[in-house]
């Protein structure tokens, strides 16, 4: 009788070369069933050994897995070829080559944020000071009751505490740690930092936030922005004061614009004065945001008190100085005629888009 497995060889030898003919992985796989799967010869011959004796069936069946296996390796090994090629294939396709990247020619609907404008005022204000020959500093927005008022020459008790209704924090003694009312304090750290470094003289603008306890109106805010101006110098007298205000007034609002000093009280100057505008929104003629006067007040200003002095070991007899402070927000309000101040928090995106 014929062993089954005369043409092994042979089929394996076809097997290979069916194989390794295939050109592609798919191909190659459709291919599977017939080369080493169900349908392959090798299963086919497995069904025929059941007539060998056992022993010969024994081993005619190691000889079929031998085969078998041998096909195996070599279908892995070419499926193996294929796929890599055709990967290799699909990445250099799919890389992008200089020129494939062309500039979009489609405007995209994108818009960039921009400061807000107070910030935007704030800018500008800084650059009047700075061609003016001042610096700009910043002090914190947490004081210390010693700093917002106490070396300003504001004792516990002072009536001129009335001025400022304060946000105390809640930590220490009580009342003793608060939201500055003001930028008033920042000229302490100011003076404070020019003794121990004996840097005196200081030409110095301090913009920066502050919080009082106030209902928010079309004038106010609670949370809301000043600018504080500090010169200690030797010889400084209040023509110099003066002087500064009235160029200031003129650079930021323009020629037409003029400033006057009023009497005033402030606890750490002496003299002091307000500080007021012709008024921007009826250009002096009187209008129902001027109360009919045509000015409009700014801020505050003065001689810096001796007692100050003190307070920070500068000695008042070779040194005097002059300070002020006033509204950035009040600035903004009155450069943009912008008739309630509110809209400045609002977050209304039409009002905020006008100032770009
Ligand atoms: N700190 C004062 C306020 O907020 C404004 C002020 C007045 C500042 C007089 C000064 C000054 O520097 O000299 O009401």
């Amino acid at each position: 009788m014929n062993n089954p497995l005369d043409h092994l060889e042979s089929l394996v030898a076809e097997a290979v070369a069916n194989t390794e003919a295939a050109v592609s992985a798919d191909e190659l796989r459709l291919a599977e069933p017939l080369l080493i799967g169900k349908r392959s010869p090798f299963v086919n011959l497995q069904k025929t050994l059941g007539g060998l004796e056992p022993e010969e069936r024994k081993s005619a069946g190691a000889k079929l897995q031998e085969a078998r296996r041998r096909v195996e390796e070599v279908f892995a090994a070419r499926l193996a070829v294929l796929e890599a090629a055709e990967k290799s294939a699909r990445y250099e396709a799919d890389r992008l080559v200089l020129g494939d990247v062309v500039p979009s020619r489609v405007q995209l609907p994108l818009s960039a944020g921009h400061p807000g404008v107070v910030a935007l005022t704030q800018q500008s204000l800084e650059d009047v000071f700075v061609g003016m020959g001042f610096t700009v500093a910043e002090g914190p927005e947490i004081e210390t009751d010693w700093y917002n008022f106490e070396a300003l020459n504001i004792p516990p008790a002072h009536p001129a505490r009335g001025m400022w209704d304060t946000f105390y924090l809640d930590l220490g003694e009580p009342e003793t740690v608060l939201l500055r009312t003001h930028t008033s304090p920042t000229q302490i750290h100011l003076m404070e930092a020019a003794v121990t470094a004996g840097t005196l003289p200081i030409h110095a603008v301090m913009p920066g936030r502050c919080f009082r306890r106030d209902t928010p109106d079309a004038r106010h805010l609670a949370a809301f922005h000043q600018i504080e101006g500090l010169v200690v110098d030797r010889g400084i007298t209040f023509a110099d004061l003066a002087g500064v205000i009235e160029t200031f007034t003129k650079a930021y609002f323009g020629p037409d614009i003029a400033s006057r000093l009023r009497p005033a009280y402030f606890p750490f100057t002496e003299p002091s004065a307000e500080f007021e505008i012709t008024c921007t929104i009826c250009r002096g003629a009187g209008c129902r945001t001027c109360s009919h006067t045509g000015w409009i007040e700014l801020g505050g200003c003065g001689m810096v008190d001796p007692a100050v002095f003190s307070a920070v070991g500068i000695n008042p007899d070779e040194y005097s100085g002059f300070a002020f402070g006033f509204g950035i927000d009040r600035c903004a309000q009155m450069r943009h005629q912008i008739a309630d101040m509110r809209a400045l928090t609002d977050n209304d995106i039409r009002f905020l888009r006008q100032f770009s």
